[in-house]
């Protein structure tokens, strides 16, 4: 029979594992057990999702989490929510770590009204035993109610950097087919959010959908990328039911390094499908006098560059040059107006090309580029190509010293896309 665990009292005794988690304004320090740090979601991320969902209508029930980890989201969720949890967790250390975590975020973030931790519970058990955690949890004066919003965040094989969808513990159809008697649901569906891999491919993606469809057929689906910057995209989501956009199916979260700040978000896209064109395809090659845009990947991995491109003063007016992988670059002929703090997040750096370099950049034609930089009263150049990383900081320490001794004035960087022979040397300012 699984047993229950209580935020309010469960001491911290025999739990090693305490770390600070970064991401957190508050700078909480969290408990882990049997390496789950690596697991977690980091507060801010889990924060953001949280707030996010305070903006839809939740019905009556309990807020559950059937695979709680070190209980990071469920803390975030109940804060946010200002309603009590049940997290479920096969791993009793770990349960253990999320029932005091859940208390830490409770006191250190100043409620006093005891009711929500009183209230809240940890479940040591199978997540994917509906009715075994539903019979456990009667006890708790919870017996008559349905759940209201299920939250789903699977571990995965770790340093895999592809898994099946049979691969993630526990398994997305084995929770589905347990807890489906117990989910509020409603027109639209059960308000579910499934925290998958960024790594899920097109097709993957869609076998989720055909699973969700199995269980709730004409379910609303929204597929969440959440992004901290640096082009990368730290969670997939799929978000169902009433929590899901109706015809949305992509939406784009830039969380702002500034934790104090709104994240923006993008909404809309085309559906997933498996040649999934993010964007469109090379039509120009590079030429002087036209602007090249690096443009954040995470953006366009999600699907949305395109719409969110189309909103610049430019309009249509620009061509992909590097439409996948880690630098997609834009080719347009007008700059992009900075006037919001968006186009500093999603556009990595712009500048007009002002020369084409046709011979490699390597230690020994180092001092050719240099020439060049200078001939364009250049004092600082950034490398943004895919050179060897054991050479590329040889390279830029060679252009930043010899640079920075002479009087250049402008600031450039050297861009070199897959379809092109050509470095090409572009000016910010
Ligand atoms: C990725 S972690 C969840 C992290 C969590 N979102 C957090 O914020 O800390 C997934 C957890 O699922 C647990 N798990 C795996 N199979 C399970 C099952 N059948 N029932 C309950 N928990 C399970 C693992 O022990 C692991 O701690």
């Amino acid at each position: 029979m699984p047993r229950i665990i209580y935020p309010l009292s469960e001491p911290s005794t025999g739990l090693f594992e305490n770390n600070p988690d970064k991401t957190s304004i508050e700078h909480f320090k969290f408990f882990h057990a049997d390496e789950g740090k690596p697991l977690a979601t980091p507060w801010q991320v889990a924060l953001s999702r949280a707030i996010m969902l305070r903006e839809y209508q939740l019905p009556e029930g309990i807020i559950l989490d059937c695979a709680c980890g070190s209980g990071i989201q469920i803390s975030a969720y109940s804060e946010i929510l200002k309603r009590p949890i049940v997290g479920v967790e096969l791993n009793e250390n770990r349960a253990r770590a999320s029932a005091v975590n859940f208390r830490t975020v409770f006191t250190e973030r100043g409620d006093n009204s005891l009711d929500r931790l009183q209230d809240s519970i940890i479940v040591v058990g199978d997540g994917r035993n509906g009715a075994e955690i539903m019979s456990t949890i009667a006890s708790k004066g919870l017996q008559n109610q349905q759940v209201a919003f299920l939250h789903l965040d699977p571990a995965r094989p770790r340093n895999s950097r592809a898994h099946a969808l049979s691969e993630m513990a526990p398994r997305l159809d084995e929770v589905f087919a347990g807890w489906k008697p117990y989910l509020a649901t409603g027109k639209t569906g059960p308000a579910i959010l499934l925290d998958l891999s960024p790594r899920l491919s097109a097709s993957q993606m869609l076998e989720v959908e055909d699973l969700v469809e199995e269980f709730w057929p004409n379910t609303n689906k929204t597929w969440t990328w959440t992004s901290r910057g640096r082009g990368r995209v730290d969670r997939l989501a799929l978000w169902l039911g009433p929590i899901a956009e109706q015809n949305k199916i992509r939406r784009f979260v830039r969380i702002p390094p500034d934790p104090t700040r709104t994240p923006f978000i993008m909404l809309g896209g085309a559906p997933i499908t498996v040649i999934d064109e993010a964007t469109k395809e090379p039509r120009v090659t590079a030429q002087r006098g036209i602007y090249a845009s690096v443009i954040d990947s995470a953006l366009v991995e999600s699907g949305l560059a395109d719409d969110w491109l189309e909103t610049l003063s430019f309009g249509t007016d620009y061509a992909w040059a590097e439409a996948k992988g880690r630098r997609p670059v834009i080719y347009h002929s007008q700059p992009i107006v900075n006037n919001s703090s968006e186009i500093g997040n999603l556009v990595v750096t712009t500048g007009r090309i002002i020369d084409l370099i046709n011979f490699d950049l390597t230690i020994e034609t180092v001092d050719n580029f240099v020439e060049i930089c200078l001939e364009h009263d250049i004092n600082k150049v950034t490398i943004r190509a895919g050179l060897d990383p054991d050479i590329q900081p040889k390279i830029q320490g060679s252009l930043d010293r010899q640079l920075a001794r002479r009087h250049g004035s402008r600031k450039a960087f050297l861009l070199r896309n897959s379809n092109e022979e050509n470095y090409l040397l572009c000016v910010t300012n």
